[in-house]
């Protein structure tokens, strides 16, 4: 189809979350958190009693998950997820939480489940996608494609901070400890494994600032334009 994407994938902690709210705010186009999709289904799994191992159970809370992402006004309200009607932005965003998202991401039933559902946010005026299988399975025609990263250390302080002015409590070990080992689950999976796409422009954001990230996206976009 015609609507414009800009693929941003890469590790947690990259920065790519926040480069892609500035970068759908700034172009007015619509964002997908792709991550919250797989944090959403395991926070549901969790709450319905359905084991992280129960593909096919799995595969069924994923068709039918019951989410509305709300899209806040930018300053004053800000962007919220209810799951089943509860507000759920803060419970799904817990280390644990996407510890689950990880492990349950290697299932193909789980992944194809919500294949549909992410491809539909591509809605003019364009869409920006956050993600690890962006550029390579949900969007693999999309003129743009960026692959962020940054190192371990640098991620793992990066998440740090972010946490604590969410008010969760974590300490900096464990958050390493989380990053590499999410890391190794989410790069040797054998579905849709986080590799950047051939086409995919590698970034590495470790000394750079959020502000000049998204100058270079905004660059590369300019480029292909
Ligand atoms: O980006 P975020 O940390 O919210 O993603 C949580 C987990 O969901 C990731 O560790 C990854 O395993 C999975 N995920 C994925 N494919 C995506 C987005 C997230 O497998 N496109």
């Amino acid at each position: 189809n015609s609507v414009p994407v800009v693929t941003i994938d890469g590790p947690g902690g990259s920065g790519k979350g926040t480069v892609c709210g500035l970068l759908a705010r700034e172009l007015g186009w619509h964002l997908l958190d792709s991550g919250a999709l797989y944090r959403l289904t395991a926070l549901a799994a969790i709450n319905h009693g359905v084991s992280l191992d129960d593909e096919a159970s799995l595969e069924v809370l994923a068709a039918h998950l019951d989410v509305q992402f709300v899209a806040g006004d930018g300053d004053q309200v800000p962007p919220g997820i209810i799951l089943e009607g509860e507000p759920v932005e803060k419970a799904i965003r817990q280390e644990e939480i996407g510890l689950g998202a990880s492990k349950i991401a290697a299932l193909p039933a789980v992944r194809s489940a919500l294949l549909s559902r992410q491809q539909a946010f591509a809605e003019l005026p364009g869409l920006v996608a956050d993600g690890r299988d962006m550029g390579t399975v949900v969007f693999p025609n999309a003129p743009v494609k960026i692959f962020l990263t940054a190192s371990a250390e640098e991620r793992a302080k990066r998440r740090f901070i972010q946490l604590q002015e969410q008010g969760v409590d974590v300490s900096l070990d464990r958050l390493l400890e989380d990053i590499i080992r999410r890391d190794e689950q989410d790069a040797n999976r054998a579905v849709a494994p986080m590799i950047p796409a051939d086409d995919a422009i590698v970034l590495d954001s470790t000394k750079l600032t959020i502000q000049e990230v998204l100058a270079r996206v905004l660059e590369e976009m300019r480029k292909k334009a």
